[in-house]
């Protein structure tokens, strides 16, 4: 709804800007570039700092703001000011409220959707764990961060498909065959899942390399050994397939669970190995094109004219590489689904990986690798929580997920002990909680994890805004078991702060822009910290049940419910729970 008022008053500006000087080639997107939200109400609603276009106008700042202050007009305009070269434009609460409220109350949580993907198609690539090893904190974010990129994409009308492209081949597997014909055992296996593989996985790569702190020579025939393993797999020995795919089983089994935690399901789990056959024409068009060289008996593709080192593409055995499945994963997902955009999803240690890759498909003369797009994030690291697994020096994300749950319901049951169906609320808080953490910063930063501040109930937390959510939840139940209520024709705004809540519900399709444009989810996660904490200081302030004034009341109500859409729909793009009840 902003986005019309702020389109509205631009047009306006322009009119203005354009009496004063008609030659200056302004144009309404010029304005509404310029438009800012004030950090405080005293200073308006709307602000256009005027010394960015002191220039173009060839006039002071103060002098743009003295004229143009008395042009801003329109229905959606209480008044505007000139100070000090600022011109600060105060919205009238009635429009903004009427033009607001209803329309979110009409839409409920589809309200603030973008119609922009409309007819278009989005691939994207995210999670994509290694099976049999570890799934670690490190795939928090390709899988929270992919995700949130599917759920803003479908908000905005993009046909989205999600494919999780398991990292279900390649020589671990050798070495895992290997383990397990020696020290593997078929029922401790089933019974422990995919722990045990790790474990096997863990043993032979130290067997492989040796250990010098505990006097274990590294033993590079249990490698050979591995690589033959591996060999056999690839030539199709029906026994290394038949290990191969239940480990693969017992892996995804494994996967599930966290995922169901998460709320998340793909459309696709088309992973490493199904693209073997797929690969040799893509190898073959790069050899016809004169794209590939031989180097010291490997094939790569020469990439020092862009900057890049080489991009390799067979090895000197002639086995494939991850670009070229990459490669022909790409081409293939094209013909699958013709999407306008294919994303990726990874951590920022796989930049040159993806930059590689998506210039050898631009010189295959691929039209669509303008759609491909990396989406890379920083490391993740853990202090603060003891969370030591069994399985050497990594934190496994179903850890820390048990850790969160288990320590929100301790606070649960301390806060709130005769809350039914606790043990579900707690795993949606819990997990929420690392979420909301970890979508807190922006996706390239570095984040150190710190449980007690991820899980604190009144910080900047996901418990926090879900609690907030639940606080909405349970007033509108309230009000629906007392007099109930009808949503008055009129919204009747009397307090500042219920202006301040219709302002920041407004700007909720603008910040699903900004988080699209940026592939950003943390830019939702800011916005619902705006949003609870501006309803929280209203609920605080504004009585509702309490409200003298039926129409007061009401309005209050419908301000309530408007919020818990905004937040429900909200929480649905950062892959957070909505929890009625805490
Ligand atoms: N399995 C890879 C890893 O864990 C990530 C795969 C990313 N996707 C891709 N198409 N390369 O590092």
């Amino acid at each position: 709804m902003m986005l019309q008022i702020k389109a509205q008053l631009a047009e306006n500006i322009l009119g203005g800007i354009l009496s004063i000087a008609p030659e200056c080639g302004m144009d309404a997107d010029g304005v509404l570039a310029l438009m800012e939200y004030p950090p405080d109400a005293a200073m308006g609603d709307i602000a256009i700092p005027c010394f960015k276009l002191a220039k173009t106008l060839r006039r002071s700042p103060v002098q743009i703001a003295d004229t143009l202050a008395p042009l801003v007009k329109g229905d959606a305009i209480d008044r505007a000011e000139a100070v000090n070269g600022y011109l600060n434009i105060y919205l009238s609460d009635a429009y903004l409220a009427n033009a607001v409220i209803p329309e979110i109350l009409e839409k409920k949580e589809q309200y603030g959707a973008p119609d922009m993907g409309h007819g278009k198609t989005v691939v994207l690539d995210y999670s994509s764990p290694n099976v049999a090893k570890p799934f670690h904190i490190g795939h928090l974010g390709t899988t929270v961060i992919g995700h949130s990129l599917k759920r803003l994409h479908e908000f905005a009308g993009y046909k989205c498909a999600g494919i999780n492209y398991l990292g279900d081949w390649g020589t671990q597997f050798g070495k895992l065959i290997v383990a397990y014909n020696l020290w593997g055992d078929r029922a401790t296996i089933e019974a422990g899942g995919v722990d045990e593989l790790v474990k096997l996985y863990v043993k032979i790569n130290n067997a492989i390399s040796g250990n010098e702190a505990e006097g274990i020579a590294p033993n590079a025939e249990l490698a050979d050994q591995a690589r033959a393993e591996f060999r056999k797999m690839e030539e199709g020995d029906p026994d290394n397939i038949a290990l191969w795919k239940w480990f693969v089983q017992i892996s995804l089994d494994e996967y599930q669970k966290t995922y169901k935690q998460l709320d998340i399901t793909f459309d696709s789990y088309k992973g490493e190995s199904f693209y073997t056959d797929k690969m040799p024409a893509q190898v073959q068009k790069l050899r016809d094109m004169g794209l590939m060289k031989i180097d010291d008996g490997a094939s790569i593709v020469d990439l020092e004219e862009y900057g890049m080192p080489p991009c390799l593409i067979l090895k000197r055995d002639g086995s494939t590489l991850y670009p070229t499945r990459d490669i022909a994963a790409a081409v293939y997902r094209k013909g699958e689904y013709n999407f306008d955009k294919c994303i990726y999803v990874t951590s920022n240690q796989q930049i040159l990986h993806f930059q590689q890759w998506f210039k050898v498909v631009e010189l295959m003369g691929y039209e669509w690798h303008k759609g491909l797009v990396h989406i890379p994030y920083g490391t993740v690291s853990i202090n603060g929580a003891k969370l030591a697994t069994r399985t050497g020096n990594v934190v496994l994300l179903k850890d820390l997920f048990a850790a969160a749950i288990e320590k929100v319901t301790e606070i649960m049951e301390e806060k709130n002990p005769a809350l039914k169906g606790r043990a579900d609320i707690a795993e949606a808080v819990g997990v929420g909680a690392i979420v909301f953490y970890y979508l807190s910063n922006n996706r390239i930063k570095d984040i150190n994890f710190n449980m007690d501040d991820a899980l604190s109930f009144d910080g900047n937390t996901g418990p926090y805004v879900q609690y907030t959510y639940a606080r909405a939840c349970s007033i509108l139940e309230k009000a629906a078991a007392g007099d109930g209520y009808t949503v008055p024709s009129t919204i009747t705004v009397t307090d500042p702060l219920e202006k301040d809540l219709c302002k920041v519900l407004s700007q909720y399709e603008e910040r699903v822009r900004l988080a699209l444009r940026d592939y950003e989810p943390s830019v939702i996660t800011r916005y619902i910290l705006d949003v609870a904490t501006t309803f929280n200081r209203f609920y605080h302030d504004c009585a509702i049940f309490s409200a003298e004034d039926p129409a007061v009341k009401a309005t209050r109500l419908a301000l309530t419910e408007a919020t818990k859409h905004v937040l429900g729909s909200a929480f649905g793009l950062i892959c957070l729970r909505k929890t009625e009840k805490i």
